[in-house]
């Protein structure tokens, strides 16, 4: 008895000086384990930051093999005169369609040549001399190392959720990571080359009939879902092309897509693979629905494999850069502050907006979405997706999209058309003078 009391006590004792030490240990433990993982947390941030920048400018997933090798559309680029065919697009044309060159890719000799006007805009010989300096925002040139003759091109995210500050001229400037390019006309550009066949084919149209869609959609628009559906036309017969959103304030925001199609890294994968024509896998089952998403479900979409998968790699940094991208603030003197502190009154309280647009992410924290008869419009778009709404949009940065109108469609040309619009929906009473002062908080964001 006595032996194992003693025992027990010396145990005991032992067993709490051990643990005291274990303690110790532990804490100690911890806290270099927190160091470290600071430390690890941080630099795996900012390796995702570079990595993501430099897919979302820089890659093309291997799409080239579609636009250059399928559609050919570098020999419309190049012309006859540089080894392709037709006119060819000269800067001046490229500019046109909306198209913009990145400064910080100019060596300082040709941005002199620019400053005095001694670069032949009008030349197809310039934009590929452009696109070998990988300076053209969106699209890559490849080029044979012997001939230096361009061989094919591909596009990157860039090219529609990115523009330029025009620092140098307009057009040529420093990139702006994000912001929707509602200048570039993607339907003309993508009308340009000479073989349309893979949209025939899928879209069981002539080439003359797809070409007159793609010339419908207009500046700062595409249609991501023309390729699901195959509807070209709203009812009403005007182009079903969405306008470009914002790329940037995404973060703390749940579904994506005037729509609502997923998460970021869904849309990502959906973009790269079925719309940008990268080379990798995607799973979305919903798109096996033969009602909703004829061509999606006769095409297999649903369900993409390929051996060589060059997008999931990408899609964790790609995710993180877009989420890690600031909504820009507005310029100063860009809007009435005292009017704007007044129509923030308005939003947060009689006018209702912030029961959707909840700050500070402006959409709701949750499920972000609506049916088109709660915001009071038809319901053609939503019911071309998998959950048949709207999304509430993110309004931070709106100033920097005021081209090309509001709503997922750009039916409201104007701020004050929107607010008019939920005042008529909502049955608010606002005064000609409160609609202005919400008009000017919008701008603030
Ligand atoms: C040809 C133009 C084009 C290209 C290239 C493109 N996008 Fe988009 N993107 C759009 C359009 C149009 C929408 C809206 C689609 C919709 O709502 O149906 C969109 C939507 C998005 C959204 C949702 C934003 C939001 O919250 O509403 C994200 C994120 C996005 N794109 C990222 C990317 C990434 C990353 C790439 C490259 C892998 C890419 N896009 C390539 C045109 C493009
Ligand atoms: C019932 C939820 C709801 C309420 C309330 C609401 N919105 Fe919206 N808002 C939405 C949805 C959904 C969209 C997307 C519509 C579309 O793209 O077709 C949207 C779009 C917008 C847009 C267009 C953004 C863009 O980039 O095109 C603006 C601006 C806007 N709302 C402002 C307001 C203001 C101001 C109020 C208050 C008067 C308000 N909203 C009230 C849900 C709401």
């Amino acid at each position: 008895m006595t032996a194992m009391r003693s025992w027990f006590v010396r145990g005991t004792t032992a067993l709490v000086a051990a643990g005291v030490a274990l303690g110790a240990l532990l804490s100690a433990s911890s806290r270099t384990a927190k160091a470290q993982t600071s430390v690890a947390t941080r630099s795996y941030a900012d390796q995702l930051i570079q990595e993501g920048r430099q897919a979302f400018r820089y890659d093309t997933f291997g799409d080239e093999s579609f636009w250059g090798g399928q559609l050919r559309l570098h020999q419309a680029i190049a012309g006859v005169a540089n080894g392709g065919v037709g006119p060819g697009v000269s800067p001046e044309v490229a500019f046109a369609v909306g198209l913009k060159v990145d400064l910080d890719a100019l060596p300082p000799s040709l941005v002199l040549l620019i400053k005095q006007n001694k670069v032949n805009l009008k030349d197809p010989a310039t934009t590929i001399a452009l696109l070998k300096l990988n300076a053209v925002v969106g699209v890559r040139g490849f080029f044979d190392p012997g001939s230096g003759r361009i061989t094919s091109m591909g596009i990157q995210c860039a090219l529609c959720h990115s523009t330029v500050d025009n620092a140098l001229t307009t057009g040529i400037g420093h990139r702006l990571d994000g912001w929707p390019n509602r200048d570039l006309n993607v339907g003309a550009i993508v009308a340009l080359a000479p073989n349309l066949s893979p949209f025939t084919t899928l879209l069981g149209a002539s080439d003359a009939a797809v070409r007159a869609v793609l010339r419908s959609w207009g500046p700062g628009k595409f249609d991501a879902e023309l390729i699901l559906d195959g509807k070209a036309f709203r009812p009403d017969g005007k182009s079903a092309a969405t306008l470009l959103p914002a790329a940037f304030g995404l973060a703390g925001v749940n579904l994506h897509t005037y729509t609502g199609w997923g998460g970021v890294p869904h849309w990502n994968a959906f973009v790269a693979n079925l719309e940008m024509h990268g080379s990798g896998n995607f799973y979305d089952p919903r798109l096996a629905d033969a009602t909703k998403f004829p061509i999606a479900a006769a095409n297999g979409f649903d369900d993409v494999r390929v051996n060589a998968d060059r997008i999931t790699p990408k899609l964790p940094a790609l995710h993180f850069y877009q989420l890690s991208i600031p909504a820009p603030p507005p310029p100063a003197g860009s809007f009435d502050a005292a009017a704007a502190a007044q129509g923030k009154r308005l939003f947060n309280g009689p006018a209702g907006c912030a029961r959707c647009h909840v700050p500070p992410i402006f959409t709701e924290p949750g499920w972000n979405m609506h049916t088109a008869a709660e915001i009071g419009i038809d319901d053609f778009q939503a019911k071309r997706s998998p959950d048949e709404r709207y999304r509430t949009t993110p309004l931070k940065g709106l100033w920097t999209h005021q081209k090309g109108g509001f709503y997922h469609d750009g039916r409201f040309p104007t701020l004050r058309a929107v607010v008019d619009h939920y005042a008529t929906v909502f049955g608010l009473t606002l005064s000609p003078t409160e609609r202005a002062q919400l008009v000017e908080y919008l701008k603030s964001l």
